[in-house]
């Protein structure tokens, strides 16, 4: 089963506060998203397997520790997800970055991939999924999906808030996909928007209405 990790850190929950904030303008926004999506990435990848190598320091030959296992890749899901990409980059410089767009259909309401690009060799990267809301999870379950179905096996789904209902439909569709929050809000509203959440995080972070 899907593990559920709330970031607690007290500065992650700090600048979540201004985010949340409709008083919040754009520019502010959009680098308080980047600094919690740094502070994030640390947490995430706190277990990160290391392997023991010498190294020779100036006073003498010595063992310590280097990142070792699978390489890693980032995926925001377009377009909100972009927002989050370069804080994550600061700490992991060399991770790739593939992008996910999907589509709602007006009719089902159903979502459906526009635009998938992956680094080639996606089924032996740990990818991070990004999209700064959970809302109803059905975004987010058919980004995964798209993933699966191109060979990746070992992802991670990292967003800022998260409702409980969008918790629940992507742990039962992926139980294999651990979630990383900074925030699990109260609920959807009849809109679909997380309460009391943060309002559209696409429109908030790149200007638009
Ligand atoms: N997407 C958003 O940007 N905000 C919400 O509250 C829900 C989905």
């Amino acid at each position: 089963m899907a593990k559920v990790h709330v970031f607690d850190h007290p500065l992650i929950q700090h600048k979540l506060t201004f985010i949340r904030d409709v008083n919040t303008g754009t520019k502010e926004f959009r680098e308080l998203v980047d600094e919690v999506a740094t502070l994030m990435a640390f947490e995430i990848t706190r277990e990160l397997p290391l392997q023991e190598v010498d190294v020779e320091t100036p006073v003498c030959m010595a063992k310590s520790n280097v990142l070792a296992g699978k390489k890693l890749g980032i995926v925001p899901i377009l377009r909100a997800g972009i927002g989050m990409v370069d804080g994550i980059l600061k700490l992991i410089p060399a991770a790739r970055v593939g992008h996910v767009g999907l589509f709602r259909d007006p009719e089902t309401l159903q979502p459906h991939e526009y635009f998938v690009k992956l680094p080639s060799d996606v089924s032996e990267r740990e990818l991070i999924v990004v999209d700064p809301m959970l809302a109803t999870g059905g975004t987010a379950v058919e980004a995964v999906n798209s993933l699966k179905k191109r060979g990746a096996k070992h992802i991670k789904f990292m967003c800022l808030i998260a409702a409980p209902e969008g918790v629940k439909v992507f742990t039962d569709a992926h139980p294999d996909v651990d979630v990383y929050i900074a925030a699990l809000d109260e609920k959807l509203n009849d809109h679909g928007y997380i309460v009391p959440g943060l309002g559209d995080a696409g429109d908030r972070l790149f200007g638009t209405k």
